[in-house]
């Protein structure tokens, strides 16, 4: 049965592991996960690990999701466990057309043409044509390891160099346009290079699949970054640039943040903070939001220590409020003015950045200020307009019990602010 990759995602997504495996064995918290007596092998003292999307005995080395929890529980076939899961899950299990399995063999097909991409670009980084992007790689302080982990590449001077490089390994340029690489001209016969003359950066899911690549010019052209198009692979509002590294970061511990650009995610990780991501040139999603939480209870969002930066947080502040729950929520952090986290780590090194990471504040100690932000508090009426945004912004959370809270204690910043200062600005 081929089912298609979103479908189990999403169906591993909605099946919280503790509950599921907690039928079968107790468990008790561990930190941020869950242990007990492995339900595989005979055992006293508890060696069995449940973690968000992943459960292992230390004891017998039983290992897997939900889908494979019941399938070694309950002796179910594949299918079966499936059925039985998305059941609970309230999810449709898709019939199987032979539309969709086509459609699934081109997926897969596309990630090995953007992995077989990839490796041409790296290739091209290390010939005589790459040396500059190279030069410019390490100029900006990133090690040969850095490089290599990252992949970075070349793009070559366009002009049909990539299908060019590909036409060995069969792949079409009708291939290469699918995944995002060219496109077909507007007049005329064939296919334009959508990336040329630049330092490529892929971008890859949370499981480390070639979904896509950023491209940035050397020096100083515009357009700066270039990101590939939509496509049935990539779409931006759901990835994350690093996502799957900052994954395995997370599970050693790393503090998972979200900082703005391609160069910083990096230079972080050169850094050792193994937990930085980025969204793709645009503000911070909810879906993306969604895919921090996968990762830890709670993300800090990091921003520029300017006006604009203040506006950002603002906005994703707001745009987090309604999926707040008591075990999701956010951090905030803000760089010294005219920072990134990449020019912070060069000229300060990793102390640096350590020291904004430790300045977070959590979003319920931050919101007042964020909201109160430029509103005057002086007359009755602009009291009582930025009391009613700050029971708005409480109001938002759906988690009802989080949003009494909220509500207390923005009111209580309110009546501190409003006696303390009544003429002052937000504090
Ligand atoms: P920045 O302009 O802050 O660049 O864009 P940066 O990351 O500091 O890049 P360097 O240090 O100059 O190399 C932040 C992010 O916004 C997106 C990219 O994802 C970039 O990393 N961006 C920026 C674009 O998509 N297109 C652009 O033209 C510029
Ligand atoms: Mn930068």
């Amino acid at each position: 049965m081929a089912l298609p990759p979103a479908f189990l995602d999403e169906l591993r997504l909605r099946t919280p592991l503790p509950g599921l495996i907690g039928r079968k064995t107790r468990l008790t918290r561990s930190g941020r996960n869950w242990k007990g007596c492995c339900p595989f092998h005979g055992e006293k003292t508890p060696s069995f690990y449940v973690y968000d999307d992943h459960f292992h005995c230390f004891g017998c080395g039983a290992h897997g999701d939900a889908i494979t929890f019941v399938m070694r529980a309950e002796g179910a076939s594949f299918p079966e466990a499936v059925e039985r899961l998305a059941g609970e899950a309230g999810l449709e299990v898709p019939k199987p057309t032979p539309e969709a399995a086509a459609r699934e063999k081109r997926a897969r097909d596309l990630h090995g043409v953007l992995e077989a991409a990839a490796a041409a670009f790296e290739r091209r980084l290390r010939l005589p044509e790459g040396a500059e992007g190279l030069a410019y790689l390490k100029r900006r302080g990133l090690s040969d390891e850095t490089i290599r982990k990252f992949g970075l590449g070349w793009s070559g001077g366009g002009r049909g160099a990539i299908a060019a490089d590909l036409k060995a390994d069969g792949i079409t340029p009708e291939q290469l346009a699918e995944a995002g690489l060219i496109r077909p001209r507007e007049e005329g016969e064939g296919y334009t290079d959508l990336f040329f003359n630049r330092v490529m950066f892929p971008i890859r899911d949370r499981r480390g699949r070639m979904i896509s690549f950023g491209g940035r010019v050397l020096g100083d052209g515009v357009p700066k970054y270039v990101n590939g198009p939509e496509t049935v692979l990539f779409k931006k509002r759901n990835s994350l640039y690093a996502l799957d590294l900052a994954k395995e970061g997370a599970f050693r511990g790393g503090t998972v943040v979200a900082v703005e650009g391609y160069m910083d995610v990096i230079a972080l990780h050169q850094a050792g903070f193994a937990g930085a991501v980025a969204p793709l040139g645009t503000a911070l999603t909810p879906e993306q939001m969604e895919e921090l939480w996968r990762l830890t209870p709670e993300p800090v969002l990091c921003f520029d220590g300017d006006a604009a930066g203040a506006r950002a947080a603002a906005r994703a502040a707001e745009a987090a409020l309604p999926l707040l729950t008591t075990e999701r929520s956010l951090r905030l952090a803000t760089l010294p003015a005219g920072e990134d986290p990449d020019t912070l780590i060069v000229r300060g090194g990793p102390a640096a950045f350590q020291a904004v990471l430790d300045g977070a504040r959590p979003l319920g100690e931050a919101l007042f200020g964020l909201v109160a932000e430029g509103r005057p508090m002086a007359t009755p009426e602009q009291r009582a307009a930025l009391r009613k945004r700050l029971e708005e912004a409480a109001g938002a959370i759906k988690d009802r019990a989080l949003a009494g809270e909220y509500r207390r204690a923005l009111l209580d910043r309110f009546f501190d602010a409003t006696r303390t200062g009544p003429r002052g600005a937000a504090r």
